[in-house]
C-alpha cells in the first residue's frame, strides 16, 4: 500500500489555488499522464512487440523516423484528442497542426509535443523521454491555425516530460515549482517522489556533443576549452563530462544534481539555414519553463529561450541550459565576442 499522493491527487489540488479553473485543465493533464504510461509500457516490453528499428519513413525535419516516432504520436494523438480540452496539437512528427477533428468537441487549449526524445537511444536501450507543452488556444473559438501556436515560451500554461528509464518519471511544472512523480509499476500511479526540484546555482559537470567542436562559435569552443583545461585552466577546478543524446536524460540529471546541457549554433546549421538542432515548440520551450521554474537558467547562448516570438511551427534553435551561474558565463562570453566583433 502507498502513501503518498499521486499525480491526479497533486494536479487536483494544486488547481484549487488557480482562480477560475476549470476541471478541463486537471482532465488534460490526466490524459496526458495516461499516454506517457501506455509508451513506458510500449518502450519497456521494446523488442518484445516489435517496436525497435526504424519506419523508413522521414519527418519534416529529414530526421528518419523510427517506428516508435509514428508508433508514440499516434498514442499521444488517441489519448488526448476526445475529451474536448483541446483546440490542436502540433507535434515533432508531423507535418502540419493536428485540429481536433470534426465531430469531436473542440476546447480551449493547443498541446505541443516530442512524442518520442532521444529516439536514437530506442534500439541501444538507453533512456528515452516524451516532451510536452500546454498553450490556451487564442482567437475565442476560433478554428485553430499554425499561428495559434506561434506563442512565446512565457505564456506556456504547463509543461512536463516523461522519462522512461531504470524508473519512469514524470515531471511537471504549471508555473508554480517544478514537481517529479515515479510511476508504481504494479498500481499504475505516478507517485510524488521528487517534490519542489531545485537546481543548484553552481556546478562542474557540462554536456555537449564534442563531435561538433569545430563547427562551434568561438565563445561555445572557449566555455568548453576551459572546462577541459579543469584545475590547469583559468577556471581552476576540474570538470566532469556527459553525453546521452537525449535531451529528456540530461534535463532529468541537471535537475537532480545541477549541470549544464548545450546544443549550441554551428557552421554546420548556418550553412543549411537552420537556426539550431532542438525545436523551440517541442523542446525549447517546455524545457526552459521547468528549468526556469526549478531556478535554472535557458538561453540561445545570446536570448532568453522563452522570449523568443516563434516564426514557424518547426522552428530550431540553439539551446544553453541548466545551473544559472553557467548559464550566465555561457551568456557572458557571447557577449562578449559579439561586442568585440561589433567594434
Ligand atoms: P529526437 O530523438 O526527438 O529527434 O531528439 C534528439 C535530440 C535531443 O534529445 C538530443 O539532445 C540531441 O538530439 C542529440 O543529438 P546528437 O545525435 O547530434 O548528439
Ligand atoms: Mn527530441
Ligand atoms: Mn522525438
Amino acid at each position: 500500500m502507498h502513501n503518498g499522493t499521486t499525480i491526479t491527487q497533486f494536479i487536483i489540488e494544486e488547481q484549487r489555488h488557480i482562480s477560475g479553473a476549470t476541471g478541463d485543465f486537471t482532465s488534460l493533464l490526466n490524459d496526458i499522464v495516461t499516454a506517457c504510461k501506455v509508451i513506458s509500457n510500449m518502450v519497456n516490453k521494446g523488442d518484445l512487440i516489435g517496436v525497435l528499428g526504424s519506419a523508413g519513413s522521414e519527418n519534416v525535419q529529414g530526421e528518419t523516423q523510427k517506428k516508435m516516432d509514428i508508433l508514440t504520436n499516434e498514442v499521444f494523438i488517441k489519448s488526448n484528442e476526445w475529451a474536448g480540452h483541446l483546440a490542436a496539437m502540433a507535434s515533432e512528427e508531423m507535418d502540419d497542426i493536428y485540429p481536433i477533428p470534426e465531430g469531436k468537441p473542440r476546447g480551449k487549449y493547443l498541446l505541443t509535443f516530442d512524442p518520442l526524445d532521444g529516439s536514437s537511444n530506442m534500439d541501444v536501450n538507453v533512456s528515452v523521454g516524451t516532451i510536452f507543452s500546454i498553450l490556451r488556444c487564442p482567437g475565442e473559438g476560433a478554428a485553430p491555425t499554425e499561428a495559434s501556436f506561434l506563442q512565446p515560451g512565457t505564456e506556456q500554461v504547463a509543461a512536463g516530460y516523461a522519462i522512461y528509464g531504470p524508473s519512469t518519471m514524470m515531471v511537471l511544472t504549471t508555473g508554480h515549482g517544478v514537481n517529479g512523480f515515479t510511476l508504481d509499476q504494479d498500481i499504475g500511479e505516478f507517485i510524488l517522489t521528487h517534490p519542489n526540484m531545485t537546481i543548484p546555482e553552481n556546478t562542474r559537470e557540462f554536456a555537449i556533443n564534442a563531435s561538433n567542436n569545430r563547427f562551434w562559435e568561438y565563445p561555445v569552443q572557449r566555455y568548453v576549452e576551459e572546462c577541459l583545461a579543469g584545475s590547469e585552466g583559468p577556471r581552476g577546478e576540474d570538470f566532469n563530462m556527459r553525453w546521452i543524446a537525449s535531451m529528456v536524460a540530461e534535463v532529468h540529471r541537471i535537475l537532480t544534481r545541477g549541470g549544464i546541457f548545450m546544443y549550441p549554433l554551428d557552421s554546420k546549421m548556418k550553412e543549411k539555414g537552420i537556426g539550431g538542432k532542438l525545436r523551440l515548440l517541442y523542446e525549447g520551450n517546455p524545457m526552459s519553463f521547468i528549468i526556469e521554474q526549478a531556478g535554472g537558467a535557458a538561453i540561445t547562448g545570446r536570448e532568453r529561450i522563452m522570449e523568443i516570438t516563434p516564426n514557424a511551427l518547426h522552428q530550431r534553435v540553439p539551446v544553453v541550459l541548466g545551473s544559472k551561474n553557467e548559464v550566465q558565463r555561457v551568456l557572458d562570453y557571447h557577449r562578449e565576442h559579439d561586442a568585440m566583433d561589433a567594434e
